[in-house]
């Protein structure tokens, strides 16, 4: 069995919009299955850009990406689609949750997406929310939730399909320190459950428990 999940080729990202931006340069990373991983460095110096290309949500300017013997940055668009439906999950900063559905509904909305039958949607999604430590919180809206609940609703909703690999965008960067030690908590969990986490972020309690850190200053890896 490989061990490494994704490996990243002289990656390179520029964005030119009017005005050219070379947002990452020559990343060459790998990340080993099941780890926790945390990319850290200043604003704007392109930790966003490289999650997105990781996870197949756009396409880098030259470079490879493989999740696992598989590139990325060859697999056409619509097949990029299910892959990134069925293997990865996202967790953004802010929250991106339906308000006018309950945290129940929330989570089986990605399943829905997939396929899923409805009977397995609701069982599944109780399960995770379980994991979480929401299982009491199923039939509440998200506004009635505080923001770290919130944040563990994504994380649910994130792993709905069942994806091997979670990447999170500064999952904690809007949470107080108590909640981002109790979302730290269950991020733990999950990953002890068998999930490859990355996960971008400024805070040294997150980077704490990362078994490994990417340094991104300039659009450049520093060391790893
Ligand atoms: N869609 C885009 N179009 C043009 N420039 C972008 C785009 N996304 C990011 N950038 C630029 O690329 C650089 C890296 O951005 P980003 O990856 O978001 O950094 P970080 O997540 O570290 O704050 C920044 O200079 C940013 O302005
Ligand atoms: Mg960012």
């Amino acid at each position: 069995m490989n061990d490494l999940i994704i490996r990243t080729e002289k990656l390179t990202k520029i964005y030119e919009d009017g005005y050219r931006t070379v947002a990452l340069q020559d990343i060459d990373l790998t990340i080993a299955r099941g780890s926790l991983s945390c990319i850290m460095g200043p604003s704007g110096h392109g930790k966003s850009t490289l999650l997105h290309l990781i996870g197949g949500l756009d396409r880098p300017t030259s470079g490879r990406v493989y999740l696992e013997d598989m590139d990325l940055t060859s697999v056409g668009s619509s097949k990029l689609a299910v892959l990134r439906c069925r293997r990865i999950g996202f967790v953004f900063q802010f929250f991106n949750l339906l308000p006018v559905l309950t945290v129940l509904e929330n989570v089986e909305v990605s399943m829905m997406l997939a396929g899923v039958p409805q009977k397995e949607q609701r069982e599944r999604a109780i399960e995770i929310l379980r994991l979480v430590g929401l299982e009491e919180k199923c039939h509440v809206k998200p506004n009635q939730l505080s923001g770290g609940q919130r944040q563990r609703v994504a994380i649910a909703r994130a792993m709905a399909n069942n994806p091997d690999i979670l990447l999170m965008d500064e999952p904690t960067g809007n949470l107080d320190s108590k909640s981002e030690q109790e979302l730290l908590t269950h991020i733990h969990k999950v990953n002890q459950n068998g999930k490859t986490i990355v996960i971008v972020t400024h805070s040294q309690m997150v980077a704490a428990v990362a078994q490994r850190i990417f340094l991104i200053r300039d659009g450049r890896l520093e060391n790893s």
